[in-house]
């Protein structure tokens, strides 16, 4: 039998772990921590000298990650996380007193503070309610909150939900909001690297991605997609020697933009991080976009294949268009958070999220690996109560 498409061996933590938690922080892949060290160690040995290869490398490895986004690479920025890339959007646009955003209203934090902080300017934030179990988003309801009031600047979404996994359709969101007038801002931190991405096809406007989750790269290192034509609406927040068309002419102090979307980096780029997030890229790339979500979207399937069998609740909704790599589920009697724990000491990594317990495996974790740790789930569930 073939093993799965990321190779078992270039991820330290299988040796220890069952690890289904790459919806909170990938552990990171041996090639990542090795490109990572050679890179700190020329620069410790060649300081200035080593400056330029690494740059280069970093146009290496944005050119991977605007591949796995479907997107020009001259409209990739690299940015510190997906809070800092949604940061310089919903401050950059310029948005006042009268403007209105449409938001779901159950999201991780960083993908709604960036508009409700516009609130003291003025800015309407309306929500959209998700429905069912599993938190589903579809384009009807973002429709239905867009018509409702004036017609809103921008529509913000995460494209994967955080908690229970709902995968929004960007596509049609993007048509519908444009109909609106509006612009499409997605955070795709919980579906890039998973899930295969055509950002610039479905018509998204702005979209960013940390690193250090379903891209397998470190933290602290992520990606802001802005599609060309909107990169002079975005006012750029952090303007420094990167910014600018004439980049290292130390002499020439015209403020003139680069005319990509490098112009939002504008000091000295993190090099180690950005090394290691190439060689994570690559391992993706290698596996291909399609084989890594087949084997994740199975996973997940013959997860809740099992936990069903076992009488526990699968939250998620598994609906073709809707599911990602995110289960979430419940067991009667059982708290999450104690079940995880429990879960913890017999090998297996998961998170309390979403109100159950939150399963995101990769496409190195095995069909071997989710059957022990439904046993395993059966386990501590028949000890509930006792
Ligand atoms: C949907 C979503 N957006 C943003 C973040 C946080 O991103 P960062 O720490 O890269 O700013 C998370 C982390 O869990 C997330 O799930």
């Amino acid at each position: 039998m073939p093993g799965p498409p990321l190779d078992r061996a270039d991820f330290p933590v299988t040796g220890r772990w069952a690890y289904f938690n790459h919806a909170g922080l990938t552990p990171l892949p041996a090639p990542a921590v090795e490109a990572m060290r050679r890179a700190a160690e020329a620069t410790a040995l060649g300081g200035s000298m080593a400056a330029v290869a690494l740059q280069e490398e970093g146009e290496r490895v944005r050119a991977g990650a605007a591949d796995l986004m479907g997107v020009p690479v001259d409209d990739v920025a690299f940015v510190k996380n997906t809070t800092e890339g949604l940061g310089f959007v919903a401050n950059g646009l310029g948005l006042g007193e009268g403007d209105r955003v449409v938001v779901p209203d159950l999201e991780f934090p960083s993908t709604l503070y960036p508009w409700m902080a516009l609130a003291d300017l003025g800015v309407v934030v309306d929500r959209v309610a998700p429905q069912g179990p599993g938190g589903a988003l579809p384009v009807e309801a973002f429709a239905d909150v867009i018509a409702s009031g004036a017609p809103p600047q921008v529509v913000a979404t995460s494209w994967v939900q955080f908690g229970r996994g709902w995968r929004t359709d960007l596509a049609a969101l993007a048509d519908v909001t444009h109909d609106a007038g509006a612009l499409l801002c997605a955070d795709v931190i919980q579906g890039l690297g998973v899930i295969p991405c055509q950002l610039e096809r479905w018509g998204v406007d702005f979209a960013m991605a940390d690193g250090h989750k379903w891209l397998l790269g470190p933290e602290g290192l992520g990606v802001l997609y802005v599609r060309g034509e909107r990169l002079d609406l975005l006012r750029p927040l952090e303007p420094g020697w990167a910014s600018v068309a004439h980049r290292e002419e130390w002499d020439n102090l015209d403020l003139v933009w680069h005319d990509t979307a490098r112009r939002l980096e504008g000091g000295t780029p993190n090099t180690a991080g950005t090394a290691a997030l190439g060689a994570s890229i690559d391992l993706l790339t290698k596996a291909g976009a399609q084989e890594v979500w087949a084997q994740v979207d199975g996973l997940c399937d013959r997860a809740v294949a099992g936990l069903g069998a076992i009488g526990a609740t699968v939250l998620s909704d598994r609906s073709p268009a809707g599911r990602s790599g995110v289960v979430t589920f419940t067991v009667a009697g059982a708290d999450a958070g104690d079940l995880v724990a429990t879960l913890k000491s017999a090998g297996f990594v998961c998170s309390p999220r979403g109100g159950g317990v939150r399963l995101s495996p990769h496409a190195y974790n095995t069909t071997d690996e989710i059957d022990a740790l439904v046993g395993a789930v059966a386990h501590a569930g028949a000890f509930v109560g006792d």
